[in-house]
């Protein structure tokens, strides 16, 4: 039997009680596709900041690293906005994307056919939409030096940050967007601001350098600020989108809501070499945590990522997938979800038990 061990960061908010219900679903699974499945929790982001002062302990780090996969859950809470910004619950996220060498972030978007009527934006707009974003991910403005704030001597502070990208960092990040594009719809946009922005127009450079390669596929370009519209004027237009940091994370909440609800949105994080990172895109909802109403497919939805990329367990992935659609298609919605009055409301772990009872009719 493949045996697989998982390190379960569930931090804060929201965290603990979106990786309680994916832990069942995933438990649920193993005993079905025969595979034999460990999640080991570590402290993480603010609740490790309260165990020991760190965001991100090395023990953490070294599990992590050791691991054949990392689910995370989110982190961060507003009564940290008060500490410096290293020790801060953000920080140990940012931490352990670059120790791993997560430099490609990949967020798929996809319509569920039984939430078209879940998003604020039209049917017709956002029915064959279909897309991923690839978001560079240890690059860029949040990790750019130099940074900090200087008492300036005309008096007064003065803050900054840098965004920085080198060649190797663009290329490798773009092969990765060409090559998800050969197995779909061939089709690359890169989105940059270069009518601004010197670092912006070296990444369309080395974008359409790296892009000559790939003959058959379709590369454009587009500024944020004008994708930012196109993504809710006409998302269908796209198939792969490729950018930055700072602007992957604006717009990958954006494309978020064509589905719906933020809640509904997986991602993974990846590198050439450690364990892969599998997180919601959503952040901890400090506001309805331990209220029992958060929406736990978002996170469910990344460990059916996880299950396929790290863990080659396809069947069992694709297996969740379709629970998670037959559970909607009966009518069954987080309260983020509802669209009318036909359908019933449930709370996260009564979701997560209907998606359980689905996986097990699968049989
Ligand atoms: C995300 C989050 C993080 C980011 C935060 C929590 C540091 O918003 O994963 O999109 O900005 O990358
Ligand atoms: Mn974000």
């Amino acid at each position: 039997m493949t045996s697989h061990k998982i390190i379960l960061l569930s931090g804060d908010g929201i965290g603990p009680e979106i990786s309680m219900v994916t832990k069942k679903v995933l438990e649920t699974l193993s005993q079905i596709f025969s595979f034999s499945i460990s999640l080991e929790e570590k402290p993480f982001g603010g609740s490790s900041i309260e165990l020991t002062n760190n965001p991100l302990p090395e023990e953490t780090l070294e599990s992590c690293k050791n691991s054949d996969a990392v689910l995370l859950a989110a982190i961060g809470d507003p009564k940290y906005d008060n500490l410096a910004r290293e020790l801060r619950p953000e920080s140990g996220l940012l931490r352990l994307r670059s120790e791993l060498g997560l430099f490609s972030n990949i967020r798929p978007v996809k319509i569920r056919e039984a939430l078209i009527d879940s998003s604020s934006l039209k049917k017709e707009i956002i029915r064959n939409v279909d897309l991923i974003v690839v978001r560079e991910l240890t690059g860029g403005i949040y990790f750019g030096q130099p940074k900090g704030r200087i008492n300036t001597e005309e008096g007064g502070e003065r803050a900054f940050n840098t965004m920085t990208y080198s060649q190797f960092e663009i290329d490798r990040i773009a092969k990765i967007a060409f090559e998800l594009a050969e197995k779909r719809r061939k089709k690359v946009c890169s989105i940059d601001k270069a009518n601004v922005l010197d670092v912006s127009q070296f990444w369309r450079e080395r974008v359409t350098n790296i892009g000559n390669k790939y003959t058959d596929i379709e590369l454009s370009h587009q500024y944020v600020d004008n994708a930012a519209m196109q993504l809710v004027r006409q998302p269908e237009q796209f198939d792969v989108i490729l950018t930055g940091n700072l602007f992957g994370d604006i717009i990958s909440d954006e494309a978020a809501m064509l589905t719906g609800s933020i809640g509904m949105l997986p991602s993974a994080s990846l590198g050439a070499r450690n364990p892969g990172v599998f997180e919601p895109v959503h952040g901890s909802a400090p506001d309805i945590a331990g209220k029992n109403i958060a929406n736990p497919i978002a996170m469910i939805l990344s460990a059916a990522m996880m299950l396929k990329i790290a863990l080659k367990e396809e069947k069992a992935a694709e297996a969740l997938e379709k629970a998670i659609d037959n559970t909607l298609a009966k009518g069954f919605r987080t309260v983020d979800l509802i669209s009318n009055p036909s359908q019933q409301e449930c709370g996260c772990r009564e979701i997560g038990e209907l998606i359980i009872q689905e996986i097990k009719s699968l049989e």
